[in-house]
């Protein structure tokens, strides 16, 4: 499709352009090993930190603890998840710890910047190539992936998942046949869909949970792709496509549109929450990354029979990338655990067991779709062929530092609804923070 990115545009801006120089694989597996003091064996714990407390989400982690449970009976796991979605608590917390040099044995971090320009640029990581290559991870990772988790020589940690972000969750049974993926799913229509749903009485038929901001900026993200098109977005980030193009007003002013359909106490909910309420039919639909379709499935509703995901409103053949994965924090405490923990994140048991639960699709390519529901399914197969965008909310397209400031402007967007000044501020914040 000429609309795709190639592999080499993909991973241009999020993974290995940022960052410093690093060592050599090897050489630099050799330092850390010296460094942390450790061989291997001896350690009693298992401390895995991140931010998956919400249904699906936990359990899905919980089905790797027991992987990992089975094969190494005699450690004891600790689950320090700190809640709140993206990790809009947690990664304070984990910086904290990093900062103060007590890392968890391993972390949940996003594949992209997050990764590379956060903890690998601060030397704060341990590489894991040597564990990449002996597990034999080029032969079953898509390439693309592998190169975002990378800078130099090395990998530096190992992707999970692929979640995507630009997905619309909808109520099958309060939907009607107003909102269908195909050819109409475009704003204009989704919009006069709300419309409609409201003037029949649906108070706020697009559930929104926007504690923490993010959740406005994926809707804002999702919203360049939709009027700009893929490749627009992803010259945001490469300095092809300029912040003070007129789609990043268009984009905004359909954000503000949207507003005018979502619940009022959005700034006191969080995803799951949003999910709940298209459950219960108090909204018909919700714009969220499929760990919704996690959400639901964990509450029992059935995918493709209660409700349905389809590519978020006019973002069709595009996959806005969230990606997952687990490194190595230098001076894990228990080290040989933590890389045992690492091997199970890219196993093909883990994987398999990992993401029916989570709502998303598998990293690997050899886990087979037929263990899947209906949707992901339909998601793993668009993946293939659709335009990849990396997610600003997400950690992959953006700097940590643009991400953040992005979401307070959406904080202060939800409040003002000023299409002008935040276009401004955040114009500021893409010279201060993209170039
Ligand atoms: C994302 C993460 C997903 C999911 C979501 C909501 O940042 O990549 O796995 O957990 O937050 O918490």
């Amino acid at each position: 499709m000429s609309n795709n990115w190639t592999r080499r545009e993909f991973v241009k801006k999020t993974g290995t352009a940022a960052g410093a120089l690093v060592l050599g694989g090897a050489f630099a597996d050799f330092l850390a090993a010296c460094a942390s003091g450790t061989t291997g064996g001896g350690e009693t714990n298992l401390e895995i930190f991140s931010w998956w407390t919400a249904g699906g989400e936990a359990d899905g982690l919980a089905e790797m603890f027991k992987i990992y449970k089975n094969k190494y009976s005699s450690v004891k796991i600790i689950n320090a998840a700190v809640a709140g979605g993206a990790g809009s608590n947690a990664k304070a917390v984990l910086a904290t710890r990093m900062q103060g040099g007590k890392p968890p044995d391993s972390f949940q971090v996003h594949a992209g910047q997050e990764l590379i320009s956060t903890w690998v640029k601060a030397d704060k990581m341990e590489p894991i190539t040597s564990i990449w290559n002996s597990e034999g991870w080029d032969s079953v990772m898509p390439k693309d992936l592998k190169t975002i988790v990378s800078k130099g020589s090395d990998v530096w940690s190992v992707p999970v998942n692929v979640h995507r972000g630009n997905a619309l969750w909808v109520n099958l049974a309060k939907a009607g046949s107003a909102i269908t993926p195909g050819t109409g799913n475009n704003l204009d229509n989704f919009l006069s869909a709300l419309g409609k749903a409201k003037a029949a009485g649906m108070a706020a038929p697009l559930a929104l949970g926007s504690k923490g901001n993010w959740q406005v900026t994926m809707l804002f993200e999702n919203n360049l792709v939709a009027v700009g098109g893929a490749n627009f977005y992803r010259g945001l980030f490469t300095g092809a496509s300029s912040w003070t193009d007129p789609n990043i007003k268009t984009a905004l002013n359909y954000v503000k549109s949207m507003l005018n359909y979502v619940n009022s106490d959005n700034a006191t909910i969080d995803w799951d929450q949003a999910s709940g309420r298209v459950q219960a039919g108090t909204s018909v639909v919700t714009i969220m990354g499929d760990w919704a379709k996690g959400y639901f499935t964990a509450n029992n509703w059935k995918p493709d029979t209660d409700f349905t995901g389809i590519a978020s409103p006019g973002t069709e053949k595009t996959y806005m990338i969230v990606c997952d994965t687990f490194g190595l924090p230098k001076g894990a405490p228990d080290r040989a655990n933590a890389i045992n923990w690492i091997k199970v994140c890219g196993s093909q048991e883990g994987q398999a067991a990992f993401n029916p639960k989570k709502g998303s699709i598998p990293a690997r390519t050899d886990v087979s779709p037929s263990i899947f529901d209906s949707i992901a399914q339909k998601f793993i197969a668009e993946f293939k062929t659709d335009s990849l965008t990396p997610s600003i909310a997400h950690g992959s397209a953006a700097p940590e530092a643009f991400a953040s400031g992005l979401n307070d402007e959406m904080g202060q967007f939800v409040q003002k609804r000023d299409v002008n000044g935040s276009a401004t501020n955040i114009a500021k914040l893409a010279d201060q923070f993209l170039k």
